[in-house]
């Protein structure tokens, strides 16, 4: 049976798409089979950044309605032949579907891929808790800023109420500048804070606007050590913070908050 993950967060717009998306891709090019299920069924969006807008037939509606079968309403993704999509469509007159019925095909997914990542609408509401209780592990995904870290306290103690569940936190758009400046926290700071592992550090990029970010670059190197962890349960992290320490750092920390 495939793991499944959900990704999910306390605040909306820290990167719950981007993760799940570049997380997907990333564990693909390590040669899992990946499928991403959009469980945001309002604010759907992972069918953009992962480039299958457009060829959608059948979504997660479709399947836990019993309109087609799991399978029939997965979209492969342009960018990896072991890369797959199930999209949500929102649509006027759509009743939320029921969580044992999103259960079951995530359940069907779990046979057919070995990872299954599931990304959790913003909040805590019924789609955060059905997302939830689709899964049987959690990365929260947490920007280093206050408020970002309360709300994620807040959504990891959610979690373990709901259920046993194994969960760790991707500290994402980390800025190594300020964290070595010690204006923010560093990512070892917020897990300790929050008492759960760090899988992951993700650093700001401006060049991650539009979704994937394809191998290339700061960020997908952080993805790819990102998926190293969650295949191989360790903690190596991407370093975003060393090149800005000692004499040399401290000028490059200068020119960054000039530019
Ligand atoms: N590491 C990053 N660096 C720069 N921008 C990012 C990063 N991660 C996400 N973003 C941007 O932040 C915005 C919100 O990301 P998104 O994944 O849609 O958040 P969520 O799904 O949590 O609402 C998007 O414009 C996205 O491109
Ligand atoms: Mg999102």
């Amino acid at each position: 049976m495939g793991r499944k993950i959900v990704i999910t967060s306390g605040k909306g717009g820290v990167g719950k798409t981007t993760v799940t998306a570049n997380l997907a891709y990333a564990l693909a090019s390590c040669g899992e089979r990946v499928v991403a299920v959009d469980g945001d069924l309002g604010l759907n969006n992972l069918d953009v950044a992962m480039g299958i807008e457009g060829k959608i037939a059948y979504d997660l509606f479709d399947c836990a309605e019993g309109r087609c079968r799991a399978k029939q309403a997965l979209v492969q993704s342009p960018w990896h032949k072991n890369l797959f999509v199930l999209p949500a469509c929102f649509g006027k007159n759509r009743k939320e579907p029921e969580t044992n019925a999103v259960r079951a095909v995530v359940g069907d997914l779990g046979s057919l891929f070995d990872f299954v990542l599931l990304d959790c609408p913003a909040g805590i509401g019924e789609g955060f808790r059905r997302a939830v209780a689709c899964s049987e592990e959690a990365l929260v995904v947490i920007n280093p800023h206050v408020s970002s870290i309360r709300d994620a306290d807040k959504t990891i103690n959610l979690i373990f109420e709901n259920r046993p569940c194994n969960v760790g936190v991707v500290v994402n758009r980390m800025r190594g500048d300020l964290a070595a400046a010690g204006e923010i926290l560093t990512p070892q700071e917020i897990a300790s804070l929050l008492k759960v592992k760090l899988v992951g550090v993700i650093p700001e990029d401006d060049k991650i606007t539009s979704g994937l970010s394809l191998g290339r670059g700061r960020c997908a190197r952080a993805f790819s050590v990102l998926a190293g962890n969650v295949l191989k349960n360790r903690c190596k992290i991407f370093d975003c913070q060393s090149a800005y320490t000692g004499f040399f750092g401290s000028i490059r920390r200068k020119l960054k908050s000039i530019l």
